[in-house]
């Protein structure tokens, strides 16, 4: 083989290599191994000095040729490595002007709205919000409010017990009402008493439309010296106008509680139609809707407590909040409320 053919076989041998160099590594190992101090390229320059004068031109003229063609191959291949990496991380590249996914926004569920707009309310007239505990003694549930073992009133709230004995007996039941944390409240603080007391309360029912097993209740009680039955109706109505409207008015009819004496029902007039038409979805054509069940607290309660009931009175009054959502919101059927069905509850 002559110098030149040698050269031109240097030159396609480094051409193919510099081909298959894929980064900036293999290029500097390219580099290095075609013009560096082994490098196949300088071993034929070096051996220039060695040759005859006429052959040391020729042969050092394509030495040279190649030499140029071979770094302009080199920076080609740079560039065209740079040129892909750039193409490829463009590609998996965050692109910031995308727009986001929208993030779902939750809701209050309508039972909790309705309860806080009660507390609020009422804390605007001066009752604090407290709470008591839902597994309940019957004694508060049911003894201390005069519902004594076999007073048939207890039919209206029948329960869950617990199977917890103490002293052979089995005390502890789930909460009927928020009506024993009457009891609590007074027993533990001392007139004047204004609270209203949020929670659950279980009942032992067959469910329908209007009934559930599981029931959210708020407690009124307030106890002071010439509370009478004007300021029980005063504080309702507040209530009733802040609640459905300012045109509301209130109806109070005669019930029978054995805590309170006397026990109202306290119902305001429909607030979806005038009140006469029997298609109504909310009142039916009764013209009135029952809100709560209330009160003058029972003398021998106060008593009980340890104050003079001559010279404290009180008010009491414990309404249903799913029953006033169901009002507020047009609601048919209160197993809706629980069912946990998004459909249904991000209406509200
Ligand atoms: N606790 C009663 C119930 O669940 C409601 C009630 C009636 C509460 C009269 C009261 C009241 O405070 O005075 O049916």
């Amino acid at each position: 083989m002559t110098a030149i053919e040698q050269i031109a076989a240097i030159e396609a041998e480094a051409r193919a290599s510099l081909a298959a160099a894929g980064d900036d590594g293999a290029l500097a190992a390219w580099q290095s191994g075609v013009f560096g101090k082994g490098g196949s390229l300088t071993g034929i320059l070096r051996g220039l000095g060695a040759l005859a004068p006429e052959e040391r031109k020729a042969v050092g003229a394509a030495a040279n040729l190649a030499k140029q063609a071979l770094e302009a191959a080199l920076a080609e291949r740079r560039d065209a490595l740079k040129a892909a990496s750039l193409a490829a991380s463009a590609a998996d590249a965050l692109d910031v002007t995308l727009p986001g996914r929208p993030l779902r926004r939750g809701r209050l569920h309508p039972v909790t709205q309705v309860r806080r707009e009660i507390l609020d309310i009422f804390a605007r007239l001066g009752f604090a919000t407290v709470e008591g505990p839902e597994v309940e003694l019957d004694e508060y549930n049911f003894g201390r409010l005069r519902i004594p073992e076999h007073h048939p009133a207890r039919d209206m709230w029948d329960t869950f017990w617990l199977d917890e004995e103490v002293d052979g007996r089995q005390p502890l039941l789930l909460r009927t009402h928020t009506s024993p944390m009457q009891i609590r409240h007074i027993d533990t603080h001392e007139p004047p008493i204004r609270v209203a007391v949020p929670g659950r309360c279980y009942r032992y029912e067959a469910t329908d439309a209007t009934h559930e097993w599981m029931l959210e209740q708020v407690e009124l009680l307030a106890i002071d010296e010439g509370l009478s039955l004007a300021n029980l109706k005063g504080t309702l109505q507040e209530f009733a106008r802040q609640m459905f409207g300012p045109e509301r008015r209130v109806l109070m009819r005669n019930s029978y509680f054995p805590f309170v004496e006397p026990g109202v029902e306290l119902a305001v007039d429909c607030f979806a139609c005038p009140g006469d038409n029997p298609a109504c979805p909310v009142c039916r054509g009764a013209g009135w809707l029952e809100i709560m069940g209330a009160g003058m607290v029972h003398p021998e309660i106060i008593a009980a407590a340890g104050y003079d009931p001559e010279r404290y009175t009180g008010f009491a009054a414990g309404m249903g909040v799913e029953r006033i959502t169901m009002l507020k919101f047009g609601i048919t059927d209160i197993r809706d409320l629980h069912a946990n069905d998004l459909r249904f509850l991000s209406q509200f």
